[in-house]
């Protein structure tokens, strides 16, 4: 039999009936008996302003959300993960990423080791900046491109772009993630193999398209001139497998380490954010650390009712596990922050799509749901429609960072007004009255406001918060990334399921491997269904073979 919500939390009845209250009771309702809502229901740390005010929740949703999160004892959790207990416990081992971004003194063992991998890395971003790396013909590298994928290109790519207004102009970097030969393809015009330097970055340095990007990679550099003997002066990775990496072909002096008891998703802060230290160099980097470190603090120190990401955590929890919600939309209304919706996809999708519990027992509740989104306000033209009038309900994040980084002040006045104008109206709604009467004031003929005002109702009652930050700088996006992190992770606590393995994306990979198998050797297994018999012959068929 499987393991029922119910199984956890023996008061489930009262959380389903405080709900249905919910049902009745409006947003816009709750804001007009309490003058201070925004105030009760906000709190800050580490640089983020987080407004939950306009969410379906009261003191005694949170009171009784609160009594969830003792129940599964998230603050015992928070200690356990962050002590570096082997919380991922199908694999045995911790999930530490919070020992790659301390400030000041290295004290652990794990922070010893990421302090002298990341001076390593410091070197080499000097190195290279200040033009004393040199290329095979002796030209300074102008640009630098990372092979990686998943965690070892999200984050990195993601922070790289949220950080454009820091880039330090020493290099270009790009990113190559996909085995769609178009995109190597592609940068190949647009890089010189004299003074381009390859990331391999891959944390178990077994990853086909990362493996398969770098020997092109490296067949191109050959291509283009130059000899075996330089690919050193061209090559660089990463990884928690050296030995593997070196068996590739990389020198050993090029090869910097990260850790089993980093997770992929998590490691950004590690050496795996090379490409975040070449663009904004090291002590940006190092903002960035220390941002997620004060964050770190806050998720252990804070009580929970003024803890940000376990607010977040249950939040999500309310909505996904009570309520029903299936999604949730992260809208950054900045257009530096475009990544951070894929780079969210990846940290809680592969971290809670799960359907076992930590013991592998069945579990027939949902967790995880799906992100989405886009940067503001390019998304109020296209699918805010159905947020504003569709029947689905999806809690939203609003990402603000109230100061701009040009000067273009008129347009950060509008940027941010329709970002809370957007929370305004997705909460307060219009009625059939207003529509008529907005009608009415246009003019309309009374027999076509009949036809027309429905269809102009907005139902309002939509649940979002906001997340306010200063400006975009690399401590408050450090903070932002952690806080995501953490909500993750309480929300893997709730559901008592482990955040940090994710078996799930293997089978897909052993099947992508027998399937390549059948396309090169053309005999596609009998057995096979006829639908996959079919594609494959299909691109035999279209590639003559
Ligand atoms: O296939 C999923 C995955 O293992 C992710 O968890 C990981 O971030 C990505 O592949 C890349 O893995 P690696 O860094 O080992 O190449």
């Amino acid at each position: 039999m499987s393991v029922q919500i119910t199984d956890l939390y023996d008061n489930w009845a009262e959380l389903t009936q405080h709900a249905e209250q919910w049902k009745s009771r409006s947003l816009k309702q709750a804001f007009a008996e309490d003058s201070n809502r925004a105030e009760r229901y906000s709190t800050a740390a580490a640089g983020l302003e987080f407004d939950y005010s306009k969410n379906h929740i009261d003191d005694k949703t949170l009171e009784l959300l609160l009594g969830l999160a003792e129940k599964a004892d998230l603050q015992g959790a928070i200690k356990r993960l962050l002590r570096g207990d082997h919380v991922n416990n199908t694999e045995d081992r911790p999930a530490l990423h919070s020992a790659l971004r301390f400030e000041g003194e290295a004290q652990s063992n794990e922070q010893k080791e990421v302090a002298a991998a990341l001076e390593k890395m410091g070197k080499l971003v000097q190195r290279v900046h200040s033009g004393e790396w040199l290329g095979h013909t002796g030209k300074r590298i102008t640009d630098v491109v990372n092979i990686g994928i998943g965690g070892s290109d999200l984050g990195p790519r993601m922070v790289t772009k949220a950080l454009t207004p820091y880039h330090t102009g020493d290099v270009k970097v790009h990113f190559v993630a996909n085995i769609d030969g178009a995109e190597i393809n592609d940068l190949f015009s647009q890089v010189n193999a004299e003074s381009t330097l390859w990331i391999v970055a891959s944390k178990s340095f077994s990853t086909l398209e990362t493996l398969e990007n770098a020997l092109t990679a490296r067949r191109w550099m050959l291509a283009q001139g130059c000899a075996e003997g330089d690919l050193p002066k061209h090559f660089v990775a990463i990884s928690s497998k050296v030995d593997k990496a070196i068996e590739f072909g990389m020198d050993a002096d090029n090869v910097f380490p990260m850790w089993d008891w980093v997770g992929g998703r998590y490691s950004l802060w590690s050496a795996i954010g090379m490409p975040i230290a070449f663009a904004v160099g090291m002590d940006n980097f190092n903002k960035l650390r220390a941002g997620a470190a004060r964050l770190d603090s806050h998720f252990a120190e804070a009580p929970l009712d003024k803890n940000i990401p376990a607010l977040m955590g249950l939040l999500m929890f309310w909505y996904s596990s009570v309520l029903g919600a299936d999604n949730q939309a992260v809208l950054p209304y900045a257009n530096h922050l475009q990544l951070l919706p894929n780079y969210l996809q990846q940290l809680e999708m592969e971290s809670n799509g799960k359907s076992v519990n930590k013991s592998g027992q069945r579990i027939n509740y949902q967790t995880g749901s799906v992100v989405w989104g886009t940067e503001g306000t390019n998304g109020q033209h296209s699918f805010h429609q159905l947020l504003h009038q569709g029947n689905v309900l999806t809690p939203i994040d609003f990402i603000a960072p109230m100061k701009a980084q040009h000067d273009l002040a008129h347009q950060q006045k509008y940027l941010i007004a329709n970002c809370i104008a957007q929370s305004q109206a997705l909460m307060e709604g219009r009625d059939l009255e207003a529509s008529k009467a907005e009608l009415r004031a246009q003019g309309v003929a009374e027999s076509e406001i009949d036809a027309l005002a429905e269809h102009k109702v907005h139902p309002g009652n939509r649940p979002s918060s906001t997340i306010v930050v200063e400006e975009l700088s690399p401590e408050t996006l450090g903070a932002l990334i952690a806080a995501y992190e953490h909500k993750v992770y309480t929300l893997g606590v709730l559901w008592n399921i482990n955040s940090f393995d994710q078996w799930g994306v293997e089978l897909g990979k052993l099947l992508g491997t027998n399937v390549a198998n059948a396309m090169e050797t053309t005999d596609v297994p009998a057995d096979w269904d006829s639908s996959t018999q079919k594609l494959i012959k299909r691109f035999l068929q279209a590639n003559n073979a």
